[in-house]
């Protein structure tokens, strides 16, 4: 019994050791929030899910609401490392971490401006097809957008699409899985 309770306590002061704790379950359960969003977003584009106005804007809320400085706050110095699958590279490059959060922050703006106005059904503009296939250049030529157009003139679609590319960009450099 004693043994049992020694071991409790040892099991909860490590499991407030760094890496761990609050700091880390509200970064991740915010992450799990945008990835819920995201697939929301993506699932009315591509019609695995009816469009809804209301819930592409909640959608897009969420995603401009834990983007830019506020993703950037939830990792804090003293928070990386295992037992978080955030890599301590983050804080080796902060500069080029901060650039990415802020980069998605303002195509989550430039998305939740759109959605803020959005129809009540998905129109030809707010696909990515309609401003590729304009100009009557071939869709294959005209592909190559700019990386740094201003998200506000792409179409809702598009601005998705950027906005995963940044996700996976930052997970591939400073997110790895832990055991
Ligand atoms: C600037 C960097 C960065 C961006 C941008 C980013 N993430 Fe993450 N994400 C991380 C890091 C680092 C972790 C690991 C956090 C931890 O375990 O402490 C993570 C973890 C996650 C997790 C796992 C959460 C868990 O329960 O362990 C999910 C899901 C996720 N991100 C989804 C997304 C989605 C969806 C987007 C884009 C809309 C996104 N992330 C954008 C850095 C980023």
């Amino acid at each position: 019994m004693k043994a049992a309770l020694l071991w409790l306590v040892c099991a909860l002061t490590m499991g407030a050791s760094v890496g761990s704790g609050p700091i880390v379950a509200a970064r991740q359960a915010s992450m799990k929030e945008m990835a819920a969003a995201a697939k929301t977003i993506a699932g009315m584009f591509d019609r695995r899910q009816a469009y809804d106005a209301a819930a592409f804007k909640a959608a897009a809320d969420t995603l401009r609401a834990r983007t830019g400085p506020a993703l950037i706050a939830e990792f804090p110095s003293g928070s990386l490392g295992p037992p978080s699958q955030a890599r301590l590279e983050i804080d080796q490059s902060r500069a080029e971490f901060e650039a990415l959060a802020n980069h998605i922050g303002t195509l989550a703006d430039a998305l939740a401006a759109k959605a803020e106005s959005a129809p009540a059904v998905i129109t030809d503009d707010m696909r990515m097809g309609t401003g590729l296939a304009m100009g009557g250049g071939s869709l294959l030529g005209k592909r190559s957008i700019p990386e740094e157009a201003d998200p506000t003139k792409l179409p809702a679609e598009h601005i998705l699409h950027l906005i995963l590319q940044d996700c996976s960009t930052c997970h591939s450099k400073f997110r790895q899985k832990v055991q």
